[in-house]
């Protein structure tokens, strides 16, 4: 579907599904664009009011203005670059005193495109700041409010490269594998408190990422691609369904849990007191 039919088929959605029941506020970072703004669009529809935050003044004003005259709900901008320790601190404070937030989508994020050593060790940097440490310190601001509310929800935006880091430039697959690591351990430490954990783990989607990640979306073969809107309405219906990690195109949820059964499996193995046999030196056996 072209953005165009996208972005009607979307106005269409929010204006037929517009629940006008209040949620609280969702801060929604990288809503300037891509997966933000459609995360805009279909929160709003589904009862919240928005706070976003991105870099650029003017995508993110026409997103709101798109948002508040769709749905009639209170839409806030904050520009900031997340990368930079200062604006950070700004959403950070937002994130701590605004006590009408009750959902975090942590969805910024950039990748390299290129493999390790071909990279600018510099980008690799920013990478990590935006992917990692923005949303750990993001993460850290918003989750005391939530817990003593007993409520609230945290999403985080991994990617399937977080799984198969092999695929393409192996940094950008570690940030988004912490993601995925960070959702799990936030589940187990904050699920019994009222508060819902989903990490979502989508595979290509249509975006400008690839675009802005200098790697053309047109090189991949189109049936590993998703349009954005459908990934973000499977991740919402995810997140409806309660689950704690959501990939949108694995076609039968038994394989995720053959491989969570498999690392489940392993947990208790992973520290004892010996070494295993195969590495015990001959004279030891
Ligand atoms: N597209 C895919 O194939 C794919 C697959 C798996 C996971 N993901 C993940 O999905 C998330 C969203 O990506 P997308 O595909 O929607 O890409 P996108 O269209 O490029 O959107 C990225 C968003 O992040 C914002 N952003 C970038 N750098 C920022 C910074 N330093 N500070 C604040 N905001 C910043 C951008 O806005 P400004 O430029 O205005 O700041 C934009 O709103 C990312 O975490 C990405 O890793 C994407």
């Amino acid at each position: 579907m072209s953005a165009t039919g996208n972005q009607a088929r979307r106005r269409f959605l929010s204006k037929a599904l517009i629940d006008s029941s209040s949620k609280g506020s969702a801060v929604i970072t990288g809503a300037s664009s891509g997966i933000g703004a459609i995360y805009a669009d279909q929160l709003a529809s589904w009862g919240y009011d928005l706070i976003l935050v991105a870099r650029n003044r003017e995508r993110l004003s026409t997103v709101a203005k798109r948002v508040r005259e769709d749905t009639g709900r209170s839409v806030e901008i904050i520009v900031a670059d997340l990368s930079d320790r200062g604006d950070l601190a700004h959403v950070e404070e937002t994130l701590r005193t605004n006590a009408s937030i009750t959902l975090l989508v942590n969805n910024a994020g950039v990748g390299v495109p290129t493999p390790f050593l071909a990279a600018d060790i510099g980008k690799i940097d920013q990478m990590i700041e935006l992917n990692v440490t923005a949303l750990v310190r993001l993460t850290y601001a918003v989750m005391p409010a939530f817990v003593a509310r007993s409520k609230g929800a945290v999403i985080n935006i991994s990617s399937a490269l977080g799984i198969a880091p092999e695929l393409l430039n192996g940094v950008y697959g570690g940030t988004k594998a912490f993601v995925l690591a960070f959702g799990l351990s936030l589940h187990k430490e904050f699920s019994g408190r009222g508060i819902r954990i989903q990490t979502v783990v989508p595979g290509a989607t249509a975006t400008d990422f690839w675009d802005i990640s200098a790697t053309p979306l047109n090189g991949l073969p189109a049936e590993v691609v998703m349009d954005a809107d459908e990934m973000v309405e499977a991740a919402i219906a995810g997140f409806e369904l309660g689950e704690t990690i959501t990939i949108p195109s694995l076609p039968d949820v038994a394989d995720w849990e053959t491989y969570e059964a498999a690392r489940q499996n392993l947990i208790p193995k992973l520290s004892l007191s010996c070494p295993a046999g195969r590495y015990m030196s001959a004279h030891q056996r």
